[in-house]
């Protein structure tokens, strides 16, 4: 495969996250309310999470900044939102019945833990074991012979739990674009090439999930399939790389010293692709997918076509050839970008003596972006810190606090990552002047309420400069 990435050689070194970073994270996670595990109050249910106040909106913040990206800023990609539930028929056309399986392994020795075959020996060397023997990674028991597990959910449609009644939860959201092709064709009059993009949730029993939120049996998907003349497809493959890759540094702030293109070599392959690249991240368990690109060709609509017998061909009027096109696919998940984001924001430094933990997100990813903070509880400071937040709410994402110390609220602004905070003092009242407080160099300026939104407006704009050197490598975090 031709080499996509030519920035890469001129990237600095990645630096490994702290081995402890995600115990950190999901104590931070929980407290703050970011992700707490879902069910919890019943002992939870594994691989499974919920999203608190916090995170519930950097979730959001990730889903709009992949639709400005891929939607707003595009003349060429529609969005549709199709049912978790489809015709089973669609899994059978799409190969995932048949291939969508993972190689499972049975210990039989104490512990009777279940493995992906392909993850035990990297199972093994985590614990700190001989990787080159095939043994339980946990108890060193014998291993049973590998059989193939498929990973869809299965479900009953109806009141009669029999096999004509079996359906599938999606375990992606792209057979959706697919089985709407001809839908969006007619309804849009599209000429190729166009992407037919959506968010949504995917389901899938994972032998192995874990590390938090990077694997789970339900998560979110942004998904696009970009249909072609065949042909195009390899340069668009090239474009859509790149694409991708500056999306992650560009709009999320993330470090790009952090994130490669790696190729999949030929056994890697899915079943339905011609040639994959992932963006990965350096995880602290190691570089781990964080999203996939793929030439998907016109499997899918080739497969489509044969089982419903419709014909999804395309007819292109300058040459009056009718032909399947082919399709590059964009694939990310939203609770990947979310670890990751949370991975490459996390800092600790000391200040007077003191551990101080900052997340030093992207000032349009993080939660809230100005946190506006009366001194104190007193009714009038109160009063006038709600007014305030009124100059401001509305433009950005604003939070008001008056619990606890100052110096404690300023802490847990840094702690959830929001760039500026306002505070409100007894001066306020007489002097109609507030304290700007900034995230990542703890700086203060003053300004009158009439200059507020302006001073905020600039504040955001250095700090989105700063986000953009950083992620590029230009500058050191801070
Ligand atoms: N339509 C192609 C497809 O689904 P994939 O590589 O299996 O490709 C795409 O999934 C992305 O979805 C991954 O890069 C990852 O970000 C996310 N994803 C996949 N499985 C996941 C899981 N079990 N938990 C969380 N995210 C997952």
């Amino acid at each position: 495969m031709t080499a996509v990435d030519p920035a890469q050689s001129s990237v600095p070194p990645p630096v490994p996250p702290p081995p402890d970073i995600l115990e950190r994270l999901v104590s931070l996670c929980k407290q703050r309310g970011f992700v707490f595990p879902s069910s919890e109050i019943y002992g939870g249910i594994n691989a499974l999470y919920d999203y608190g106040p916090l995170g519930t909106r950097l979730r959001r913040n990730i889903r709009n900044a992949w639709w400005r990206r891929m939607i707003d800023l595009r003349d060429d990609v529609e969005a549709v939102e199709s049912s978790i539930i489809m015709n089973p028929n669609v899994w059978v056309a799409s190969g995932h019945v048949q291939n969508f399986t993972d190689p499972l392994v049975d210990c039989t020795g104490k512990c009777r833990k279940r493995w992906r075959a392909d993850h035990v020996e990297a199972e093994r060397r985590a614990r700190g074991k001989d990787p080159a023997q095939v043994l339980c990674p946990e108890c060193d028991g014998a291993l049973t012979e590998a059989r193939q597990f498929n990973l869809m959910f299965k479900t009953f449609l109806g009141p009669v739990e029999e096999a004509a009644a079996q359906v599938y939860l999606r375990p992606e959201t792209a057979q959706g674009m697919f089985v709407n092709f001809g839908n969006v064709l007619n309804a849009t009059r599209r000429r190729l090439p166009f992407g037919i993009a959506q968010q949504g949730r995917s389901f899938r029993n994972e032998i192995s999930p874990g590390n938090f939120v990077f694997r789970l049996r339900e998560f979110e998907q942004m998904e696009m399939e970009y249909f072609c003349e065949p042909g195009s497809d390899r340069e668009l493959l090239d474009y859509w790389c790149k694409e991708r890759l500056d999306w992650f540094v560009e709009d999320l702030g993330v470090r790009r010293a952090q994130l490669r293109l790696r190729a999949h070599d030929a056994e890697e392959l899915s079943h339905y692709s011609s040639g994959t690249y992932d963006v990965e991240y350096l995880f602290p368990f190691g570089w781990g997918e964080l999203e996939g690109i793929a030439d998907r060709t016109d499997f899918d609509l080739k497969q489509h076509a044969q089982h419903s017998g419709k014909d999804l061909a395309y007819f292109d009027p300058t040459t009056n050839q009718r032909f399947l096109p082919y399709v590059v696919e964009t694939a990310v998940g939203v609770d990947r970008i979310f670890i990751t984001m949370l991975i490459d924001a996390y800092d600790e430094e000391e200040v007077r003596g003191e551990k101080r933990v900052v997340l030093r997100l992207h000032p349009d990813m993080a939660p809230y972006q100005v946190a506006v903070l009366p001194l104190s509880k007193k009714p009038e400071l109160s009063a006038k810190a709600r007014e305030v937040q009124g100059l401001i709410r509305g433009q950005l994402a604003t939070e008001y606090d008056e619990t606890q110390s100052i110096g404690r609220r300023y802490r847990r602004q840094d702690e959830i990552g929001t760039p500026l905070a306002v505070t409100v003092d007894f001066d306020t009242l007489q002097d109609q002047a507030v304290t700007i407080r900034e995230r990542d160099g703890m700086t203060q300026v003053r300004v009158p309420l009439t200059e507020l939104a302006a001073a905020l407006g600039e504040q955001l704009d250095v700090m989105r400069r700063r986000a953009a050197e950083r992620a590029a490598g230009r500058a050191s975090a801070g």
